[in-house]
This record gives C-alpha cells, structure tokens and sequence, in this order.
C-alpha cells in the first residue's frame, strides 16, 4: 500500500450507543497507519465551517427505528442541505443489525449519501454486499450487489469488522489518491 502524506481528513460521527464513535476510531487508526491526520468529529459537534475545513470527508452514521436517521444526524441535516460539497471527497460508513432490522440495513447511510451527491460531494468507497443478508437496504443498489460505502454490523458480524476496516480504507486511499494525483 503506498503511503499518503499530507492527507488531512475530516471523520464525522453520530451515535446513540457509542458504536459509530468506537468504529470511527478504529478507522482513524488505520488511516494513521497509512501517514494520514485524521480529526474525529461528533456531529453534535459540527458546523458548516466543519465541512469547509476539510477536503477529504468521512461520514459516520447509525439506523435506527426501523430506517430511521440517528438524531443528531437528522437536527444536522439544515446545514447539509446549505452546504456546498463541490471538489470535496466523501466517504460513508454505517452501522446496522442485518439479522434485527434486515427490510432497514443500514438505510441511514442511503439517506446521506443521497443528500451528500445532491451537495455535490464526490462520494467514493463503495463497498460488495458479499457476505451480508439483508432483505431491502436504502444504502444497496437496485441489484443489491453495492452499499454506497461501508456497512459494519457489530451486532451480528463484530468479528469480521476488522478485516472490512482494514480492506475498505486501502480502497478509499487508492480511490482519493486517483481523485487528486496525490502519490507519495
Ligand atoms: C431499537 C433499535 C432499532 C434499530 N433499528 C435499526 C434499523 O432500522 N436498521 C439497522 O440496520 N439497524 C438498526 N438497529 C441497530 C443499530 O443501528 C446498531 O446497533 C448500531 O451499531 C448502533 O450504533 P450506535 O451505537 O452508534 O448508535 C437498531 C437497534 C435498536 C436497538
């Protein structure tokens, strides 16, 4: 894997049990491992500014309720819509419980990445729905063969986590680095 210097990436959660936050950690450790600076950001936390700051973004979000928009999320969604994303990267992850809500996998993560691409962000790492079992997801393609980024269940598959982490952000490297010519 080459190494990326001088990325600087902006890692924003939101969570209700603390596992998006705990996931958005683990990410963040592998991306430092690739020479990156990542800030970790609760969404609580963020602010138009917030975006601007930053041309790489990471976007963390959880389901719950059946389908429904982690709070914080869902009070953050007026800046988004005022927002402006042209020229920045975004990547999206989401946590889900396949076997609990299997007709919602992960469907927040389908809600950002809608409003995300209608601000105009460039949305990379998409990610296989092999080795998922879901019914319906907001976030999987018509065919479900792709979530529109990474979907992590540390209820039901906690254990193969680690290896997703690890193969998703060689992939959002190898994307961003094509994006921008950016080898090091
Ligand atoms: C009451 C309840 C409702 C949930 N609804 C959904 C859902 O609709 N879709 C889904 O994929 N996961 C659902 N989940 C699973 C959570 O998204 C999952 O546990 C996630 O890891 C929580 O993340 P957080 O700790 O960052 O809030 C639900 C969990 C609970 C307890």
């Amino acid at each position: 894997m080459r190494e990326l210097s001088n990325v600087n990436i902006g890692l924003i959660y939101g969570t209700d049990t603390n596992n998006t936050e705990e996931i958005g950690e683990r990410i963040s450790t592998v991306l430092q491992s690739h020479g990156c600076t990542v800030e970790i950001i609760n969404v609580t936390e963020a602010s138009a500014d917030t975006l601007n700051d930053f041309g790489f973004l990471i976007m963390g979000i959880p389901t719950w309720d059946f389908g429904g928009i982690q709070e914080d999320w869902e009070d953050f969604e007026e800046v988004l819509l005022a927002s402006d994303l042209t020229n920045k990267t975004v990547a999206l992850y989401g946590l889900g419980d396949q076997f609990g809500y299997g007709d919602y996998f992960v469907d927040a993560m389908g809600w950002l990445h809608k409003h995300v691409v209608n601000i105009g962000g460039n949305v990379i790492g998409s990610w296989s729905t092999d080795g998922y079992e879901f019914e319906e997801s907001l976030a999987a393609n018509e065919d479900k063969t792709m979530f529109v980024g990474l979907a992590i269940d540390e209820d039901q598959q906690f254990e193969l986590t680690d290896t997703r982490i690890a193969g998703w952000v060689e992939q959002i490297l190898s994307e961003y680095s094509e994006t921008v010519n950016l080898v090091a």
